[in-house]
């Protein structure tokens, strides 16, 4: 069968295929330490469960209107207006499939072919194929270790072309754990006016902040607002990944376009999911803010045992679950004999050798640095952090 170029053109998430590998692994009993995976190692809290369950017996299982229940895209305007003090109409939310089908909404609506997306790398391995996906072009543009980072105005400013239609900004960032300043984000703001540019903030990780809350770009001026479509979801906050649950907030203009698009490909998202969300959204939040305190522990103990390691350097989250460091000093290297010349080398060997998988930074346009996600308990962290130490001594 011959496959369309498009479909070929786009590569497999390199994120799933170590949790993969790493899941077949522990299943044949290998005792895998397991960095890989981006999503909370809590359980979804039960009056969450509870609302899912009740709206089975209700009967709220039939089609949804596509872009959610009107209940579930006010709650979620609410939510933004509590939070951030923004202001949107509930007609200005869609509710889709996991926030994955709310940016690929986002880029089907926006995108014509050959239109170009600036994407600041790190970046989150889905974002060139979803822009890919709708026929736009990836453009990169390197955030630099030093800088923490934070994207560079003048970088971004320079890969500005007639065609750039839009940028993403990801924020707090995975795989960086990094949480934007609002300097960053008024430059951002301003060189989004002076080219036109839609701004997609992925704010998917927004109560994963540690220090204080975020910034979200759209409170930064009306313009700001108007030009921005917030991404946002119940996965990560709420650990609940697999209830499929995204949203986006926008101009219900363009709410309308990407709900017309929606409607033809999955229509409206699990109507069980999406009471489980208004539940999560109306309830209580002491889950989740134990969730955040345990994760924040986490985060501090991660990277001290990685500062600890001789090769390694390692930045100390402010967001998300993740950290980055910085394992150039293995490159070139040799382990048992074998040359590690890139950082997916260095995750394999690591995966098969040392029973520890990460992520390396290949994924994230990041060669050098390999991403681990600290969403396992303290134990596991220890315990697999301990492995690297040794994998990096035996080094030659
Ligand atoms: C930055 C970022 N955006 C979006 C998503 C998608 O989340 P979901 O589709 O589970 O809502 C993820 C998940 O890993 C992510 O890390």
């Amino acid at each position: 069968m011959k496959f369309s170029k498009k479909a070929m053109g786009i590569a497999p998430s390199l994120t799933l295929g170590i949790d993969t590998l790493s899941k077949e692994m522990k299943a044949q009993g290998m005792d895998v330490v397991s960095f890989g995976v981006g999503e909370p190692d809590f359980d979804t809290p039960d009056y969450i469960k509870e609302a899912a369950k009740a709206a089975i017996d209700r009967g709220c299982t039939k089609y949804t209107p596509v872009p959610g229940v009107m209940d579930l895209r006010k709650a979620i305007a609410k939510r933004y207006q509590q939070v951030y003090g923004l202001e949107y109409e509930a007609t200005g939310v869609v509710v889709s499939n996991g926030a994955k089908q709310s940016l690929f909404n986002v880029f089907q609506a926006i995108l014509d072919p050959g239109d170009e997306v600036l994407i600041i790398s790190p970046y989150w391995v889905t974002y060139p194929e979803l822009v890919k996906m709708a026929n736009g072009v990836p453009v990169i543009v390197e955030a630099k270790e030093e800088d923490d980072f934070q994207p560079n105005i003048q970088a971004l400013e320079a890969a500005v072309t007639p065609n750039t239609r839009a940028i993403i900004i990801n924020n707090p960032s995975n795989p960086c754990g990094n949480v934007y300043s609002k300097e960053v984000l008024t430059d951002i703001a301003e060189l989004a006016k002076k080219y036109d540019l839609v701004i997609v903030a992925d704010e998917i990780y927004d109560v994963l902040s540690y220090q204080k809350k975020i910034v979200s770009i759209a409170t930064i001026s009306e313009d700001a607002k108007q030009r921005t479509v917030i991404i946002n979801g119940m996965s990560k906050a709420y650990a609940m990944t697999g209830w499929r649950m995204g949203y986006t907030l926008s101009d219900p203009a363009l709410a309308k376009v990407m709900s017309s698009y929606q409607s033809h490909s999955t229509s409206n998202p699990s109507s069980v999911s999406q009471y489980a969300a208004l539940a999560a959204l109306e309830g209580p939040q002491d889950d989740m803010d134990d969730m955040i305190k345990v994760f924040e522990k986490r985060a501090e103990l991660i990277y001290t045992l990685l500062n600890d390691i001789p090769g390694v350097v390692c930045r100390m989250p402010a967001g998300a679950f993740y950290v980055l460091p910085n394992v150039k000093s293995a490159i070139g290297k040799s382990y048992k004999g074998t040359k590690i010349e890139n950082t997916i080398q260095l995750a394999e060997l690591l995966l098969k050798e040392k029973l520890v998988a990460v992520v390396p930074g290949e994924a994230f346009g990041a060669m050098g640095y390999m991403r681990l996600s600290y969403a396992t308990s303290e134990e596991n962290i220890r315990k697999g952090v301990g492995r690297l130490k040794e994998f990096f001594a035996e080094l030659n």
